[in-house]
């Protein structure tokens, strides 16, 4: 059908065969095995969580401390962003004394000189070009690797199954038959999935409650940086991330973000806001640019990159009725330099600093970083893990912090000038310091 006739929308109906009756009788079997209900309280030897640490340590820290035995991991990304250089360094390391690399989709040679080429240990390594997931099987009941990749779900396919590879049904059943392996052989995998233009995982998006951990590879195409997430994790929290840089030679992990980030940070530019957010275990350094500008078309435009667009606009409507600046007749574009994409509510008020900055066209006292989330009637609210964010900011050599006044002074170094801010309205007068003298009216602006 083209059109759905209930929401009218175009193209979104998927096809979805009902299984052939025979497989239902044999899924239907498998999970028939026997199975009691067993006391909260008592000790079993499935308590303890084994983990395997990978070759990555920013894949280890994202997963929570490593890959936990028995668990699948679905890794997602857009093609092309880097999942299988991620995956083959991750198990070609001297602590997985046996992976397999199972593709669908390049052949074994490609696989070879890749691995080669990144210099990787290639000794405890095997590769796979198969699809089928008899075959699958057979290999890894043969081997037994410590780590299994499967590179990618969309190529999967039982031929008992009368779908094409890539359908959801091949993709859901495959999944779960290699899940069931993995709970049942204790050995860890890694299934790799596309993520279409739109982000969300087609076909993967179903896999999502079934899999143990979900993660998520992103980064922009004009630039070399990577963010890996963990939007679900059974095993972990959800808030760590994982940055590494595309090199010639493979993934590298960074291991001073911020400083790459502010790297080209102009001093003295108006737009332009540092914001020191946290994200999971570690605080970093990034730098919120604006540009506000007459709008000329009848819409005004509100363009941002690395920060959500819905919070943006709710942050610019607080601008608009909390300070008196007329946003309605501008252009306002966002971006967070470096294509990180920032989670953290802490950057809401270096967002609006940068956005006033860029109206006013006044730069920002110099030496200043921000942390604090905005709340809909104007208030800096406090931004959890400070004494982390102190230390970065102190590390990187930033004289001043602007953060909510509901922080208490005891809690921040001495040596560190600090800008209390009740509300956004004072901005204005406390982020512009000399440089901005607010004679007119901001209602004129
Ligand atoms: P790849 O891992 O194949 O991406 P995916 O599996 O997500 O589709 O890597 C994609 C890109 O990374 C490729 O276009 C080239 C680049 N790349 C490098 O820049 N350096 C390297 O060492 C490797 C292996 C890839
Ligand atoms: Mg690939």
């Amino acid at each position: 059908m083209g059109r759905c006739p209930a929401c009218q929308a175009w193209n979104t109906f998927k096809e979805a065969p009902s299984l052939p009756r025979d497989t239902k009788k044999v899924l239907l079997k498998e999970s028939l095995h026997t199975s009691k209900p067993q006391s909260l309280n008592e000790e079993n030897s499935e308590d303890q969580i084994q983990r395997l640490l990978t070759g990555l340590k920013d894949f280890n820290l994202v997963l929570g401390g490593g890959l936990v035995r028995g668990s699948v991991v679905l890794l997602a990304g857009e093609p092309g962003i880097g999942k299988s250089t991620l995956a083959l360094q991750a198990m070609l390391h001297e602590n997985v004394s046996r992976s397999l690399y199972i593709s669908g989709e390049e052949s074994g040679a490609q696989i070879r000189q890749r691995a080669r080429r990144l210099g990787l240990p290639l000794e405890s390594g095997y590769v796979l070009t198969d699809a089928s997931l008899e075959n699958i099987s057979a290999a890894l009941e043969e081997l037994k690797p410590d780590l299994a990749v499967v590179d990618s779900v969309q190529t999967l396919f039982y031929p008992a199954i009368e779908a094409p590879p890539g359908s959801l049904v091949q993709i859901r059943e495959c999944t779960a038959r290699l899940i069931q392996w993995a709970r049942h052989t204790g050995i860890p995998m890694v299934l790799i999935g596309h993520v279409n233009k739109e982000g969300d995982i087609a076909g993967p998006k179903i896999l999502e409650h079934m899999v143990d951990v979900v993660l998520q590879f992103e980064g922009d195409r004009y630039h070399h940086y990577r963010m890996l997430r963990a939007p679900k994790n059974r095993y972990g929290n959800t808030q760590e991330l994982g940055i590494f840089e595309m090199t010639a030679k493979g993934l590298r992990e960074v291991r001073d973000p911020s400083g790459l980030f502010i790297s080209g940070h102009a001093e003295g530019a108006s737009g332009s806001a540092l914001a020191v957010v946290s994200e999971g275990s570690r605080a970093l350094l990034v730098e919120v640019q604006a540009l506000v500008t007459q709008a000329v078309y009848g819409m005004p435009q509100r363009i941002c990159a690395g920060f959500d667009s819905r919070r943006f606009n709710m942050l610019m409507a607080v601008v608009e009725k909390r300070c008196g600046f007329r946003l309605n007749q501008k252009d306002i574009y966002l971006n967070v330099t470096g294509g990180i994409r920032i989670e953290d509510p802490g950057a809401d008020l270096a967002v609006i600093a940068a956005v006033v900055s860029s109206l006013l066209d006044v730069p920002l006292r110099p030496s200043l970083a921000l942390a604090g989330e905005v709340g809909l009637t104007g208030e800096v609210r406090p931004v959890h893990r400070l004494e982390q964010r102190l230390s970065e900011i102190q590390r990187l050599g930033i004289s001043t912090l602007a953060l909510s006044d509901a922080h208490s002074r005891e809690a921040l170094p001495t040596d560190l000038k600090t800008v209390f801010l009740p509300s956004v309205r004072d901005i204005l007068p406390r982020l512009f310091e000399k440089a901005y003298h607010p004679t007119a009216d901001p209602k004129t602006l």
